[in-house]
């Protein structure tokens, strides 16, 4: 390699007071001239923290891949980014997301970086950091941390979220006491690494790797396996390789890359989050995607993976099973198979010999649990540009569906009364929450889904048809209707719905109705205020200002590629 092709040559070398500075300084951490002197510099871009226990392995990650980066030849350099740790952050990450890509981007522009392996995990932290990546546009890797292990209760098998808020709603009618609760929660999320269903956390990392960001067959590697240390130490030797041979995003995040990420997305009934995370990374290229692209994809696409919440098995079984290469080649013919990747192979070249262990787990292309993706898009008057549905986590009974809508004006309605034996519902009733988009919330947060009435779960009614402008846990289920855009906040249709307004949701012909005129909408929607902004200064604001509408992926619109 050509040391003054390096990006980091103006750095260091050069006859200036400011190479001889640098080059000083570097060697304040103990650093020998001959080891790094004229080598490529490879950033590790750590969103490691304690406050995000889902990466809090990533320290012992990046040492794996420094490993890698001194055995090829680099000069390693870890230094971290703000973690967004889906438990903790108030009042919800997605308010974040950006600012977290803003801070990845600007750390490898201003720094001497001739490429970076990007560490992250937790939900946000992924897409954050392919958002960053692909805005700066050097030679970029995502590793992702892993899922955690299986939770496992006397011999069940419990999957964060997905059966947590089954086993607490089992709690809040009496079925399960709080001695068995406290012993619940000390066997759910029994390591670091992400949620070990197929929640957003498990979606993103998949979608890494099938963009070809990620090497092929990291995303599903459980966090506590040995596997995954070794996969980093090869993530750190191959950055070297794509340095010398200069592969950066734009290379590969190709508008084949992207339709080819929304396929495996909808095979594998992934996280309903990722339309937002995909359209925001699509847009930092010139090759933007619309919501309509994802509904066309999910039609031609079979689902075929057996995962938590639309299906029985966990990441660890989905991982022992062939994981990610598995379900690719099962999609070959769907997929753009000339594709590159980070290991400077196609698609075709990773995948087509890869072996499928365990055909419950994935199943084949010509036996799938079902004939479309997990996601569609919905239409109608309620959505005019759009709203996101799981069909493969819903209640088929369900899915088509006229009822009267009861609706909670916001959020902490919503909360204050939904186990009120009062309620004046029943199975029919359209459960309609506002105030939960990127404005209104403010954040767009996972208030989406609307937890099961009391007065409807002691009847045994298990699920009803939930509207609402906020986003979903990857990890939740049910006939729920997400990102109805544009939002309430903003004076969106669904800002004037009301009590027994009767709505349809008819999934097959990807409708969302509101019976009522347009002149009656128009009506309401003239005497409709907003609401004061939630923020006057700070990072507050200018997401405010600044934060795009669901369909459009809520990046800033000045951080969207030109
Ligand atoms: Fe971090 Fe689920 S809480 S991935």
């Amino acid at each position: 390699m050509d040391p003054t092709k390096l990006r980091s040559y103006s750095w260091f070398n050069g006859k200036e007071y400011y190479n001889f500075s640098r080059r000083a300084n570097i060697r304040a951490l103990g650093i020998s001239r001959q080891a790094f002197h004229g080598k490529p510099v490879v950033g590790i871009c750590n969103s490691f923290s304690e406050l995000n226990n889902c990466n809090a392995h990533l320290r012992q990650v990046a040492d794996a891949v420094k490993r890698g980066v001194w055995a090829a030849g680099g000069f390693p350099l870890e230094f971290p980014v703000i973690s967004l740790g889906e438990q903790y952050m108030k009042p919800t990450t997605m308010l974040f997301r950006n600012l977290m890509a803003m801070d990845v981007e600007e750390s490898i522009r201003a720094n001497p970086l001739d490429g970076v392996v990007l560490l992250c995990g937790c939900d946000k932290t992924t897409p954050a950091m392919l958002m960053g990546a692909a805005s700066a546009d050097v030679p970029a890797l995502i590793l992702t941390g892993g899922p955690t292990l299986s939770g496992n209760y006397k011999g069940r098998i419990i999957g964060q979220g997905t059966d947590g808020r089954k086993i607490f709603d089992l709690f809040r009618t009496g079925q399960v006491s709080p001695e068995q609760l406290e012993e619940i929660e000390g066997c759910m999320v029994r390591s670091s690494g992400h949620c070990t269903v197929m929640g957003t956390a498990s979606t993103m990392a998949i979608i890494a790797e099938a963009l070809g960001m990620s090497l092929p067959g990291s995303a599903a590697i459980p966090a506590p396996d040995s596997r995954r240390l070794a996969m980093a130490e090869m993530a750190g030797r191959r950055m070297v390789e794509m340095i010398a041979e200069g592969l950066k995003p734009s290379r590969i995040l190709t508008r084949e890359a992207f339709e080819n990420a929304i396929t495996v997305d909808m095979a594998i009934g992934g996280s309903t989050n990722a339309v937002v995370h995909l359209l925001a990374i699509a847009g930092r290229t010139p090759n933007k995607l619309a919501l309509a692209d994802f509904d066309t994809i999910s039609r031609r696409t079979p689902f075929l993976v057996n995962v938590r919440p639309s299906g029985e098995f966990m990441m660890e079984d989905f991982f022992y099973a062939g994981g990610v290469p598995a379900v690719m080649r099962e999609l070959l013919p769907l997929l753009h198979r000339e594709a590159l990747t980070v290991n400077g192979k196609t698609i075709e070249e990773n995948v087509a010999q890869a072996p499928n262990h365990n055909h419950d787990v994935i199943r084949s292309a010509s036996n799938p649990i079902y004939d479309e993706g997990g996601t569609v898009v919905l239409q109608g008057n309620l959505s005019p540009n759009g709203a996101v549905f799981k069909q493969t986590a819903a209640s088929p009974h369900l899915c088509k569906h006229t009822g009267p809508a009861y609706v909670f004006e916001s959020y902490q309605q919503m909360h204050d009364t939904i186990d009120s034996m009062d309620l004046p519902i029943d199975a029919n009733t359209v459960l309609v929450m506002k105030g939960g988009g990127p404005h209104g919330a403010p954040g767009f947060p996972e208030w989406g889904h609307i937890p099961m009435p009391k007065v409807l779960l002691e009847q045994g009614i298990s699920d009803c048809v939930r509207i609402s402008d906020a986003r979903m846990s990857g990890t939740s289920f049910g006939t729920v209707v997400l990102h109805v855009s544009p939002e309430s906040g903003i004076g969106g249709p669904l800002a004037i719905v009301q009590n027994g307004d009767l709505i349809t949701l008819d999934v097959e012909a990807r409708q969302l109705h509101l019976h009522v005129s347009d002149e009656e909408i128009a009506q309401r929607l003239a005497a409709w205020k907003p609401a004061p902004p939630h923020f006057t200064r700070g990072y507050g604001k200018l997401f405010l200002s600044h934060v795009t509408q669901s369909h459009l992926g809520c990046d800033f619109d000045f951080l969207h590629a030109e």
